[in-house]
């Protein structure tokens, strides 16, 4: 597609290195730093530290039906029961005018194969401009939400608004939003669960720089029964 930045190459961590630390030793200096103090932009760093962050694509409907669609990694999961989710605009953008005219809202899975087409949605596109043209990405109306969702996202919750509370002198805004209704592609799931195989969903982490779901393993949930059963000792 001729709109594209080029692709960069994935890289390779560099956690092999023996040169370089895995962990932090306790005693080494640490660099600290006062949020409060004037002058400073956290952005970027704040950014490297949460890190890699979901990816809540957030797909609305203006109040004349423009189809609107914009990624927010500054999001979670509040709650499953009932279910809730979170996300924040820093500044007001498009999908906030329309949040606050619809009350409604889908946050949509980005999956590694959709990574393109999540960047180009979060170019700053008039609001009479739908990123879903743009991104050549399929608008499915919603079952109970008048909002669409990426047809091509093999997951798709449907939100109404709870609460938009507002945070600084930015300022943002943090929305929070009960999940009303859940699509799948059962494509796209092992079980009754997402299959990260096929997703591969995608995290960000600062700058321009993405995170990819290539290797999972599980590490079993301790529990105290447990720990005292194993005959477990504190490490320290
Ligand atoms: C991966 C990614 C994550 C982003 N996360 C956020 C975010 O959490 N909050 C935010 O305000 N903007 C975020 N942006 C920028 C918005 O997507 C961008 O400002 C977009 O134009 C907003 O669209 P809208 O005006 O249609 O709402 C992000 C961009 C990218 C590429």
């Amino acid at each position: 597609m001729v709109w594209m930045v080029p692709r960069r190459e994935w890289r390779e961590t560099d956690m092999q290195q023996p040169d370089r630390p895995d962990r932090s030793d306790p005693a080494a200096p640490r660099l600290d730093l006062d949020p409060a103090e004037p002058g400073q932009n956290l952005y970027h760093l704040l950014n490297s530290i949460v890190a890699p962050r979901p990816i809540a694509w957030v797909s609305t409907r203006s109040a004349s039906g423009v189809a609107n669609v914009a990624p927010h990694s500054y999001c979670m999961l509040v709650s499953a029961n009932p279910p809730v989710i979170a996300f924040s605009s820093t500044g007001a953008k498009d999908t906030l005018r329309n949040l606050r005219d619809t009350g409604e809202f889908v946050w949509n899975l980005v999956i590694e194969s959709l990574a393109e087409e999540m960047n180009l949605s979060s170019a700053d596109f008039p609001p009479d401009t739908s990123e879903f043209d743009w991104a050549g990405l399929t608008p499915v109306p919603g079952v109970v939400v008048g909002a669409p969702r990426v047809g091509e996202s093999p997951a798709a919750l449907e939100c109404r608004v709870l609460d938009i509370h507002e945070y600084g002198k930015g300022p943002s805004y943090l929305t929070v939003g009960q999940v009303v209704h859940v699509a799948i592609d059962p494509a796209f799931m092992r079980g009754d669960l997402m299959d990260y195989d096929r997703t591969r969903p995608v995290g960000r982490l600062s700058g321009t720089s993405y995170s990819r779901t290539r290797e999972v393993y599980d590490l079993p949930r301790p529990s105290w029964a447990g720990l005292q059963a194993a005959g477990a000792t504190p490490r320290r």
